[in-house]
Formats: C-alpha cells, structure tokens, sequence
C-alpha cells in the first residue's frame, strides 16, 4: 500500500521562533484532529531543522525534512549543507529538484540526479519535484518535459532505492499563483507519471510510489485533488505557513 504524504515546504519564511511555534501548533493540532494513517512531514529552512525534528521525536507521524542539500559528501563548499548534517540533526526528507531550484538557482537534472544519491546514501527520502512551465502546458509538451525530468533525474536508480522516493507534480504555473491544476489535469499526470515508472521498473513498484501534488494547494481544493487515484498526498507552500491550514489539508485524509 501506497502512502498518505501531507508534506508542508515552509521556503525561506519565518525566524527561528516563529518556526517553532508554527511546528509546536502543527504538532498539537495533529495529536488531537488526526485520525488517518497519513504521513506529514514539514520541510523548514535549515536554522529550524534541529529544533523542530527534537519536537517531531514526540509527534505521532510528524517528520521533518530540509528542501535543498548539496552534492558532495563533505569539503571546501562554502554556505552550503550536506546530506549527512541534515540527516545527523534528525530529519528524513529531502525537497530536491523544486522547481524554485531549478529557475533561480540552476540545477539541472544531471545536478538533481547526483543530489538524489548522496540523499538516499544518508537515509534522506527525496521528494524529487518535476512539473512543467506554463509555455510547455500551452504547446502541449509537458509529458515529454516530465519525462525527461524523470529519466535524467532518478530512473538511473536500482529499483530498491526507487521505491523509497516520492514524487511531487508541481505544475510550475500553479506554484504561488493561485492556480491550481484542475484534479482532472492533474490526474491525468499523475497516471502518466505512474505509467512511465511502470515502463521503466515495473507495474508494482509504481503502484507503491508516492506521487504528491503541488501548486496552490489549499484546505477548499485539496479534498477534490486527493480524491483523485493517483494523487496521493500533497506538496504545500503557502497554505503550510498557517497551521490551521496545514492541519485541514493533512486531515484530507481522516
Ligand atoms: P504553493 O507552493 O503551495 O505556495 O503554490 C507549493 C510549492 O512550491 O511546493
């Protein structure tokens, strides 16, 4: 059985306080409102991840992960942080290949690729986001797009590392716009997405894998998104800042 993932990406908000009072808000919300057997994981600027993976140890499903780490193991790189230090303070996630990273910051998928190995050699899951740009859906080529950003990016895994990633389909036009993918547009992605792994590895292991939804996604529109077969959970920006609003999307779920 696939997993529920309700996964929040705080992106370069809140100070250290407010980080964890936000994470303590969530984790009290969650103990007492949800019932499901959903996983929900909250992806915080780097200064919050010791803080709030201490928390997390008493939260019942709560998990915490960083949205970016570097490549290489350990050295002379300057302001960056590596998987193993992410992972030493707790966390267990990793955001890799937003598609923030890749338009502001230049990572490419061979880039993305390699940060993917070096996450799953510390015990990091990757949520290995894809999704197109709003001139690719008008011409119609976001499939080829996705593809490939699938196939440069993490088909060069052994089936036995591939079943412990997630995927997050983040449409890059409904990223922070307000518009969200339609759950029928967006179901009909998640299907291909499954299709494609299916081709690549087999039909079973993309059935186990967890394809995420990001874009605008928000306590009104997340039942009509989840409710669709292959969408299995949720990338959140915006809405995870607010915990009312995280806490009513993971109980989507319940
Ligand atoms: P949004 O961001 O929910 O604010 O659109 C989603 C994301 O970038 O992961």
């Amino acid at each position: 059985m696939r997993k529920k993932i309700v996964a929040g990406n705080w992106k370069m908000n809140l100070d250290y306080q407010e980080g964890i009072s936000l994470f303590s808000e969530v984790v009290n919300m969650v103990k007492d409102e949800v019932r499901g057997e959903q996983d929900i994981v909250v992806c915080s600027p780097f200064i919050h991840l010791y803080g709030i993976s201490a928390l997390a140890k008493d939260a019942n499903n709560v998990s915490t992960g960083a949205q970016n780490i570097h490549q290489e193991e350990s050295g002379a790189f300057t302001g960056e942080i590596s998987a193993k230090q992410i992972r030493s303070v707790g966390a267990n996630y990793v955001i890799l290949g937003h598609s923030e990273r890749r338009a502001y910051f230049g990572e490419t998928n061979e880039l993305l690729a390699k940060k993917v190995d070096i996450a799953i050699k510390y015990q990091l899951t990757p949520i290995f986001c894809i999704g197109e740009t709003k001139e690719e859906r008008e011409s119609g080529e976001f499939f080829s797009v996705i593809k490939e950003q699938l196939t440069q990016g993490v088909f060069h895994l052994e089936a036995d590392d591939f079943e412990n990633i997630v995927i997050a389909y983040e449409p890059v036009w409904a990223i922070g716009t307000g518009l969200t993918a339609s759950p029928e547009q967006a179901q009909e992605v998640h299907a291909y997405i499954r299709k494609v792994i299916g081709e690549q590895y087999n039909t079973t292991l993309a059935d186990e894998i967890s394809i995420l939804y990001g874009g605008s996604c928000n306590p009104k529109n997340a039942p009509d998104l989840f409710s669709q077969a292959d969408i299995d959970g949720g990338l959140i920006g915006g809405a995870s800042l607010k915990s009312r609003d995280f806490t009513d999307i993971v109980k989507v779920f319940n």
